[in-house]
């Protein structure tokens, strides 16, 4: 059964619960890093007042494990929303109890009230029935927008939607999933998946799915150096996952047999050392010296991998393809990220560094679409069903 849309719903005057994927990086003095996730979740919340909904809106922020912790309260989003709305927020320091009826109750048409973080409640990531009950009788209708926590069964993305018959998925859960599933269900030939970052076994069941389903999967980042390895390639000192070479192997074999082309790296550039002020030297990824590491792909594969994302009409993304955020080291995920959103075809990037990639290349409105989900972006690619969505069907 598809998801229905916020649009479906007669919300006028309604309390309507909505669960939302605040959950944005702050620093040290509690100020909001980046507040994408926030201003992504905007479209919803200005629908939802220009219909007259009464809303009360609720996240997570972080892992507090069932305690209140201040540092981690959703006070400095109540801010920033009020900030970028231009409307008043109310801001309640629970999510539930009688305090926080009485705020339900004083929202006028339009109102809009941020409950404090869900998981200072040990009961949110259990799914507690209780605790979900408790938060399902603030509302009448359930809208979730939160695709960044769809891969999570807890009370505000299951519970609560089991116990309210009204619900339906905001505006930017139906834009991810429509745009994911064309890059998966149903996507223009040929698709090609980029994949980088540091560990095979964080993205293990995601390649054994995509090799599937892709025509090309290029490989680059410190994951590579373990793809090397299985196939008998002498990495160096570069950071290898010993016990993932037999599976590494063993996607390759998969992805030979499914007729989907995997692209390694040809050359690497090299150093001893990870940090500022390191240089890099180009080498054939079959040179590595006994005491250098891999640490970017060099310019024969850029250019390799660059004609594969031109060729495409789909192009997956995740994962950077080296250490980027080390001057000497940046080149080829930034001339990936450039070439990604130069190529024709329809491109799709998640995951966190990756789009903090696309940030600092300066190509991220070029992009088709950038997921805000990390874990749920990698499960969709999994193939696996997402049970926040789920509890909406
Ligand atoms: C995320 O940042 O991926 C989501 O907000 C989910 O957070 P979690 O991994 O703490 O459940």
């Amino acid at each position: 059964m598809p998801v229905k849309s916020i649009k479906e719903l007669d919300i006028r005057g309604k309390r309507v619960f909505f669960r939302f994927d605040f959950n944005v990086p702050l620093d040290q003095a509690g100020s909001i890093k980046d507040d994408t996730r926030i201003r992504r979740a905007i479209p919803t919340i200005k629908y939802a007042i220009e219909h007259g909904a009464k809303c009360i809106l609720s996240s997570h922020l972080g892992r507090p494990k069932g305690e209140l912790k201040p540092e981690m309260s959703l006070k400095p989003v109540a801010q920033r929303l009020q900030e970028i709305l231009g409307v008043p927020i109310r801001f309640a320091d629970d999510c539930i109890g009688p305090k926080v009826k009485e705020a339900v109750a004083a929202l006028p048409d339009g109102g809009v009230l941020l409950l404090e973080n869900l998981r200072f409640h040990a009961g949110e990531t259990k799914n507690d029935p209780e605790f979900a009950a408790q938060l399902a009788s603030l509302a009448d209708v359930y809208v979730n927008d939160a695709f960044g926590t769809a891969h999570r069964a807890h009370a505000s993305t299951v519970g609560v939607a089991e116990l309210l018959k009204e619900k339906a998925a905001g505006l930017l859960l139906n834009e991810e999933l429509e745009n994911l599933e064309k890059a998966l269900k149903n996507p223009a030939k040929p698709v090609v998946a980029i994949f980088g970052g540091a560990k095979v076994s964080d993205k293990l069941a995601v390649l054994e799915n995509l090799v599937a389903r892709m025509d090309a999967v290029l490989i680059g980042g410190g994951m590579a150096n373990t793809f090397l390895k299985a196939q008998g390639v002498d990495v160096g000192s570069s950071k290898i996952e010993e016990d993932m070479t037999g599976t590494a192997g063993g996607i390759l074999k998969s992805a030979r047999e499914k007729g989907c082309a995997v692209l390694l790296p040809d050359d690497v550039v090299i150093s001893d050392r990870i940090e500022e002020g390191a240089t890099g030297q180009t080498v054939d990824a079959s040179a590595i010296p006994a005491d250098q590491m891999a640490l970017d792909i060099g310019p024969k594969t850029i250019e390799r991998f660059t004609q594969e994302i031109r060729k495409a009409g789909t192009i997956v993304w995740n994962g950077p393809m080296g250490v980027f955020e080390i001057s000497a080291f940046k080149n080829g995920t930034m001339k990936i990220a450039e070439a990604v959103a130069s190529a024709p075809g329809f491109s799709l990037v998640g995951g966190g560094d990756s789009i903090r990639a696309v940030q600092q290349a300066g190509v991220a409105d070029r992009i088709s679409y950038i997921s805000t989900g990390g874990g749920a972006f990698m499960e969709f690619m999994e193939g696996k069903t997402l049970p926040g969505v789920a509890a909406l069907e």
